[in-house]
């Protein structure tokens, strides 16, 4: 059921925003630690509802999964291939990362598992990865429409393929990478615009390299089956996605100064905080490192003057998520601002293009949806 919050402007806001794990990485780590022989550890995973439901899923396939006081966990994993039946359907609740990765690791495994959601998750495509993983031999029944609930016949005898994926999502490449590591030969993955690239990070820092080129055709992720994932140590940045919201807070917000620190700054991730300084942003970096294979850094924000943008669309997966918070941002620039490519919002956990141009109606923002593309008629006043 909806519930109503209501919000009051606030005068300004400072301070430091601490901002929990990122998601995406955490879910792979999980999986990542249960296909693993021995134990990875794991720091800064984010506690969410859809990474437990990645932790339940890889337990209930066999993988030891422990928590520690200090938001430190630890898998004893299974090694690649031995994952077990599941003795109850895996509820993968809300979370489509969860769906569309474990997938891959069932299909390639001798084992049959079914994938329940809840009633969003319900509604949502599969048919992206069950037409690869069929392709690759695994047995797959869906409900109409290819959605869950779907049942997974899975086998240690997949064929390797080379698949070009038809739109840019990193849950389509991880599913068919993931897959690929239990199949004998090389699995390929071919995208038009880089994606989210932390699967192939993580697999190749644990030990089985996803060599990644760029080719005429687009850019190639290979896996080579029958590898050995290593233990090891996985720091989690903070995510990118939820440091967005203090972020365009402050920029919009009078007399702000806000700071995120560790941020993950992975270029495939980075997108709406190019997007804001090209906008005219104050908006800094500071501390920009490596730590754990993967680029943070610290985020300043304070109160700006932003600028109406059109967005480039091969911008839009480096950003896919905070889609919606740009265009809160937008709607206190100067001027119009333009985004187009955003098809795939629509068949998020909502129609997340929807329901950010009813959002912004509500507001009294003037702004104009299309089919894939989202026009905002900025204020340039702050908030009032
Ligand atoms: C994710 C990929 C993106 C993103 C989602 C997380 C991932 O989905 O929207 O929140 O962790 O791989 P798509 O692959 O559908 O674009």
């Amino acid at each position: 059921m909806p519930k109503p919050l209501t919000a009051h402007p606030s005068s300004s806001l400072n301070g430091h925003a601490v901002i929990p794990g990122d998601k995406s990485i955490s879910h792979r780590a999980l999986m990542i630690g249960a296909l693993t022989e021995g134990e990875t550890i794991i720091s800064g995973l984010l506690e969410g509802e859809d990474v437990h439901a990645t932790a339940a899923a890889m337990r209930a396939m066999g993988a030891n999964i422990t928590r520690e006081q200090n938001n430190v966990w630890r898998t004893f994993g299974v090694g690649i291939g031995n994952l077990k039946q599941p003795e109850h359907p895996l509820d993968m609740g809300n979370s489509g990362t969860s769906a569309r990765l474990i997938m891959g690791l069932v299909a390639s495994h001798a084992i049959t598992a079914t994938f329940t959601g809840d009633s969003s998750l319900s509604k949502r495509p599969m048919n992206r990865v069950i037409e690869p993983l069929r392709a690759m031999g695994a047995k797959i029944n869906a409900s109409e429409g290819g959605t869950l609930p779907l049942t997974i016949h899975g086998t240690n005898t997949l064929k390797p393929i080379t698949y070009k994926t038809p739109k840019a999502s990193a849950q389509i490449k991880s599913c068919i990478l993931l897959a690929g590591l239990n199949t004998a030969g090389t699995t390929t993955v071919i995208e038009s615009t880089l994606t989210r690239n932390y699967t192939e990070n993580m697999l190749t820092a644990a030990g089985i390299p996803v060599i990644t080129k760029t080719t005429d055709g687009g850019i190639e992720h290979a896996v080579t089956g029958g590898g050995t994932l290593l233990p090891s140590l996985v720091q989690i940045p903070r995510d990118p996605s939820s440091a967005a919201f203090p972020i365009v807070a402050a920029l919009i917000s009078p007399n702000s100064n806000v700071i995120c620190e560790n941020i993950g700054l992975n270029p495939t991730r980075d997108g709406l905080y190019r997007t804001l300084i090209d906008m005219g942003a104050d908006l800094s970096i500071t501390n920009k490192r490596t730590e754990s294979g993967e680029i943070i850094g610290c985020l300043t924000a304070k109160n700006s003057t932003l600028k109406g943008i059109n967005l480039p669309p091969e911008r839009v997966p480096d950003m896919i998520d905070e889609i919606p918070i740009l265009a809160i941002a937008a709607s206190f620039a100067q001027g119009t601002t333009t985004m187009t490519g955003l098809a795939e919002l629509r068949v998020k956990e909502s129609d997340r293009l929807q329901t950010t141009y009813d959002g912004l109606k509500a507001c009294g923002v003037k702004c104009e949806i299309g089919k894939d593309s989202l026009t905002i008629h900025g204020t340039g006043q702050p908030p009032n």
